[in-house]
């Protein structure tokens, strides 16, 4: 729960909505390369964050609004590849844009993995020309790391805890002990 949402772990129940949202045509553009995924596509995704979920403790939350209790998007985080580093996702109906919501919620969801998981680092990968996602890395403070022609490639590092934190400004001013 964040100050005007919900996150709520995939359901089953989830899957038109989650299929009319990744069908969209703003928001296929950038996550599925324009393609119109079929209803057993999205249900794939669905099942696979069942499995992530129970083997590595993270997947995909549905993003609902307290106000009108509908699911307009959702945020995530998946295996890049047959890596074991973790990718963010997130997608949210056009409508729902401008609002600072995306922001939100992966806030929140970066906050469960540190709390809640052992990952030390969680990557976002925009696509060159989507400047709203990029933009949302940067507002979550995520580090800029490469590009390709196609991609830009930003990480973020799970935060030190308060006393290292402390440890390490000592150690700045004092030097290495
Ligand atoms: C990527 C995506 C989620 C970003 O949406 P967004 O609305 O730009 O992001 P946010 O919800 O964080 O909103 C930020 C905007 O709201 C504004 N805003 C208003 N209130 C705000 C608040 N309380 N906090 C932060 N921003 C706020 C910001 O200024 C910003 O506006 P701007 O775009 O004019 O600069 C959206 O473009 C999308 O769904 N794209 C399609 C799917 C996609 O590309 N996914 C990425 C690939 S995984």
């Amino acid at each position: 729960m964040t100050a005007r949402l919900m996150l709520r772990p995939f359901e089953t129940s989830d899957v038109d909505m989650l299929h009319d949202i990744w069908t969209d045509p703003d928001v296929r553009r950038y996550l599925c390369d324009g393609v119109i995924i079929s209803r057993d596509r999205a249900m794939g995704v669905v099942r696979s964050h069942f499995a992530s979920v129970s083997s590595f403790g993270v997947g995909y939350w549905g993003i609902h609004t307290l106000e009108i209790r509908r699911m307009i998007g959702f945020c995530g985080f998946r295996f890049i590849n047959s890596t074991p580093q973790i990718e963010m996702m997130y997608g949210l109906l056009p409508r729902y844009w401008g609002r600072g919501i995306a922001t939100e919620s992966l806030r929140a969801a970066l906050d469960y993995v540190w709390r809640s998981t052992s990952f030390k680092c969680v990557w976002g990968r925009a696509g060159a020309p989507n400047e709203k996602s990029i933009a949302l890395m940067q507002r979550l403070k995520m580090q800029f790391v490469a590009s390709t022609p196609k991609l830009a490639f930003y990480v973020i590092e799970r935060p030190l805890p308060p006393d290292r934190a402390g440890c390490l400004q000592e150690n700045r001013s004092e030097g290495v002990p």
